[in-house]
């Protein structure tokens, strides 16, 4: 299928500068879609009218000429969306009619925020540490059909039985939360009204407009959220998201074929991050690890917790790579790696006796693997802001290659701090 489309996947735990990318592709888009997770997600953009941290919306809601679409796949918090486009607003950027919510979307309610709190608080040693969020319990609820969805705004004889029905499955888990409201038809009903009145033009069929675009040659950028190893089936379980975050989620969650996925593009960071709890071989809990912190301005942009950092897992990277079917790789922060005398670089995992260039995932594994570094030179000068890849210092370009060289995949671009401008178009 030829295909004018693009398509952008974190390769790693997240937060690996996927906001900046994609406003950066989202100039040249005609459409700008998300296709799996929610409010969970920060996209952080930097523009000329300010900073932008973007949870729900697509990111090309910050440029006029594109339209906007939520899938199916994505779990929407109505009060976090309704916010979101006020921001944006508030800022000069008209939204007009540019966004449509998918039918199928599942709406993200008080009590899933209120469950996920309460799963979190229950033993903390054993907690994901998730975004409390509500996201996994308003996938719980996809996966036990019994969720609201955005098409339900549209009818309230509809909604009131979905409530009820809702309620009486729940009733039980409902009552643990301990907060009468949540009981209450009524306090949902009239929760939802008002969004039903607002959204009620958002709320329509995204397959069916995709297959318009991609028939009419549109130009469509699919917008990932989180990463290749958060993804819920194929991540670091259960140390991961509830959605599917490889390329597998953009198929589900959108409803349309193969190939429509265009040029894959792994937005990968020169060193590694996670966020909440699981294993991460390559991690750092030195003065090293915290000066990536720092200098990274390693803290959520959702929650704003303090980001776990260490060397770049690039065994990882390789099987998120293989996952996704990437064509290309981005390579983000590398200005964050600037002024050391040496960099590791995780090749393997080892675990007992033997070494695992293409790791297994799930964490019984990586949390007894102990990494296998390869040594690199660090180089002293800047390369902040840097736009040229001729100006790039020869130990930075020698990392670059390393990285190709190891994933099999092209290092297409490479991102030297947080301005939109400042990319490197590697050829
Ligand atoms: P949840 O998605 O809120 O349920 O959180 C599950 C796990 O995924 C936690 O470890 C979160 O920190 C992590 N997570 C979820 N969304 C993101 C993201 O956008 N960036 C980084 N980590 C995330």
């Amino acid at each position: 299928m030829k295909s004018n489309n693009l398509t952008i996947i974190g390769m790693q735990w997240g937060d690996e500068g996927k906001g900046k990318v994609v406003d950066y592709f989202s100039r040249q888009a005609d459409l700008a879609v998300r296709f799996g997770g929610g409010a969970n997600a920060g996209h952080t953009v930097v523009t000329d009218k300010g900073k932008f941290v973007l949870h729900l919306l697509p990111t090309g809601i910050l440029h006029p000429g594109v339209r906007c679409f939520i899938g199916g796949g994505v779990v929407c918090d109505p009060a976090g969306l309704t916010d979101e486009l006020e921001t944006v607003r508030s800022k000069g950027i008209e939204t007009g009619n540019r966004l449509l919510i998918d039918y199928s979307t599942h709406l993200v309610l008080p009590h899933h925020k209120a469950w996920d709190k309460y799963l979190e608080g229950l033993d903390h040693k054993k907690a994901i540490s998730t975004t409390l969020r509500g996201i996994g319990p308003t996938y719980a609820d996809k996966a036990e059909r019994i969720g609201i969805i955005a098409g339900d705004l549209l009818d309230s004889s509809r909604l009131r039985n979905r409530i009820e029905n809702f309620i009486n499955r729940k009733n039980a888990q409902l009552t643990a939360i301990g907060d009468a409201k949540f009981l209450s038809h009524d306090y949902l009903y009239n929760y939802l009204m008002p969004y039903a009145e607002r959204w009620a033009d958002m709320i329509g069929d995204v397959t069916s407009e995709l297959k318009d675009a991609i028939d009419s040659n549109k130009r469509i950028l699919f917008e990932g959220a989180q990463g290749a190893l958060l993804d819920i089936g194929l991540g670091t379980y259960p140390y991961v998201t509830s959605s599917s975050t490889n390329i597998g989620g953009l198929f589900s969650g959108l409803g349309v074929p193969p190939g429509s996925q265009g040029e894959v593009l792994g937005v990968m960071k020169a060193y590694t991050t996670r966020v909440g709890n699981g294993p991460f071989p390559s991690e750092l809990t030195d003065s090293i690890g915290e000066q990536i912190r720092q200098k990274g301005n390693e803290f959520g942009s959702t929650t704003g917790r303090p980001r776990r950092t260490g060397w770049l897992d690039l065994a990882a990277v390789k099987r998120a790579a293989y996952m996704s079917g990437v064509d290309g790789l981005i390579v983000t922060k590398l200005d964050v790696l600037d002024g050391f005398d040496m960099l590791n670089v995780c090749v393997a995992h080892e675990i007992g006796k033997q070494q695992y260039d293409f790791p297994p995932m799930h964490s019984g594994f990586m949390e007894n693997a102990t990494p296998v570094y390869r040594t690199l030179p660090g180089w002293k000068e800047s390369t902040s802001d840097c736009r040229d890849q001729n100006k790039l210092p020869a130990h930075a370009i020698e990392y670059i290659l390393f990285i190709e060289q190891m994933i099999g995949r092209p290092v297409k671009y490479i991102s030297t701090g947080s301005h939109t401008e400042s990319f490197i178009k590697k050829t």
